[in-house]
């Protein structure tokens, strides 16, 4: 047997992971990667982490630092802003995370279904009269980016007039998530955020002087109170939110309509009984947007690989792969089969899990499941009609391009 690696680099794990995963779970679950990374693929594992107070999201305050010029330029960016919740240990997270968090109970998002929906038409009758014209229906561009985007900018009240500049800035910052993050990708961020900062001072001076019932006025009057949000703070959290807010979903959406369309059996099922909230976590479970995050033991901490017992210091690096615990025999049977009435689907991982569970599942899944159900509501016949490419992120998995023939 040839060593498991995880090298992030080959074209060949970019293509398809899971013989990666796979091999590594079975063969060498606590891999120690060239990168320096402590990999992790096991369900116990990567859930154990996830909800351990003995590790750190705060890479710059507890991780060892690295000695070469990537990270130490990351290191000084991340030092001249304040640090955005998902970066943040408590009691700032605690903080910052209730003054968001009933925007986003289930039954907040719950109460934007109309609006949701409404996008979703719009966005397939307008696609629907390109291809009566002659045009094509492309997926990404057509129905999954527009409906988070909308979604999210009418939730912050944000102007939407700048959506092919703000799309751009958007997927240039959310590059340097990446684990190959180099300094081209760091230039590239630095103007964005030039292009980005401005927009956004313009955006809440204006909300300043006229507020609305919108969350982004809601942010502005808990920074005006005092203590409990700092400006920097404010705009920190509203770039995580809005790019978040329509970074993820457009990849939900692509891969899951992706995984239907090769699934018949389980298109199938979703034409005729829809989408219930189990389906749309087996989706996730399946083929999620987010492949791993990144935790920094606080203590000595150790994991147990048979009989051996392997030790990991405090400070080093331990990447929790998300997309490899999600298809973990031990607790998904025929992990690699899409199966929308799988009992467990909602123990996945695709939102992490602990204190940083994704914040925007739950809008997430609303957008998914009206967009995916109302795209084959409409339309009898949807076959894609080129194979499709693939985003060129590892951080972030998602269908770059789906071209589909549609048909009432
Ligand atoms: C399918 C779409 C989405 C996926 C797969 C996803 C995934 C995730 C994951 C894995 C985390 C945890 C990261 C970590 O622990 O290191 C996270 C955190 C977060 N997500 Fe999402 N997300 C999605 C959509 C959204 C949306 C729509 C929003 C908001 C509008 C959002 C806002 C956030 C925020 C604010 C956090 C940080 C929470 C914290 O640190 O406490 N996400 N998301």
């Amino acid at each position: 047997m040839t060593q498991p690696t995880f090298n992030p680099f080959d074209p060949a794990f970019r293509a398809d992971p899971h013989p990666f995963y796979d091999s590594l779970r079975e063969h060498d679950p606590v891999h120690m990667s060239l990168g320096g990374l402590v990999v992790l693929t096991r369900y116990h594992d990567v859930a154990t982490v996830l909800r351990s107070n003995d590790y750190s999201r705060d890479v710059e305050k507890s991780a060892k630092p690295l000695d070469n010029p990537i990270s130490t330029r990351m290191r000084e960016r991340r030092r001249n802003s304040s640090k955005s919740i998902l970066n943040l240990d408590p009691p700032d997270h605690t903080r910052l995370r209730r003054l968001v968090s009933k925007s986003f109970t289930p039954s907040a998002i719950e109460s934007l279904r109309p609006m949701v929906q409404r996008y979703v038409d719009e966005a397939l009758d307008d696609a629907e009269q390109r291809v009566r014209n002659g045009g094509t229906f492309e997926l990404i561009d057509d129905l999954a980016f527009p409906v988070p985007f909308l979604v999210i900018s009418a939730m912050l009240g944000m102007p939407i007039e700048r959506e092919a500049e703000l799309r751009e800035w958007s997927q240039v910052i959310t590059r340097t998530l990446e684990p190959t993050t180099g300094m081209a990708e760091l230039d590239e961020a630095d103007a964005a955020f030039a292009g980005l900062l401005p927009f956004l001072d313009e955006v809440i001076g204006e909300r300043r002087k006229h507020p609305g019932a919108d969350m982004l006025s809601a942010l502005i009057t808990a920074e005006e109170s005092g203590d409990k949000l700092s400006a920097d703070e404010l705009v920190t959290f509203v770039v995580l939110l809005y790019i978040a807010g329509h970074e993820t979903t457009v990849n939900l959406i692509g891969n899951s309509v992706l995984a239907l369309l090769r699934a018949p059996d389980q298109l199938r099922h979703a034409r005729e009984h829809g989408l219930d909230s189990n389906a749309v976590d087996e989706l996730l479970r399946f083929d999620g947007p987010v492949q791993h995050t990144v935790r920094i033991p606080l203590v000595p901490v150790q994991f147990h690989v048979d009989d051996r017992v392997i030790e990991v210091a405090a400070g080093e690096r331990v990447l929790t792969s998300l997309g490899a615990a999600s298809h973990d025999p031990s607790v998904f049977e025929n992990p690699h089969r899409l199966d929308l009435m799988r009992p467990n689907a909602n123990k996945h991982l695709g939102f992490a899990a602990g204190i940083h569970y994704c914040l925007g599942s739950a809008l997430a899944k609303l957008e998914a499941q009206v967009a995916i159900e109302s795209l084959f509501r409409r339309f009898s016949t949807v076959e894609v009609v080129d194979e499709p490419s693939w985003r060129d992120r590892l951080t972030i998995r998602g269908v770059d391009r789906l071209v589909l023939e549609v048909a009432r």
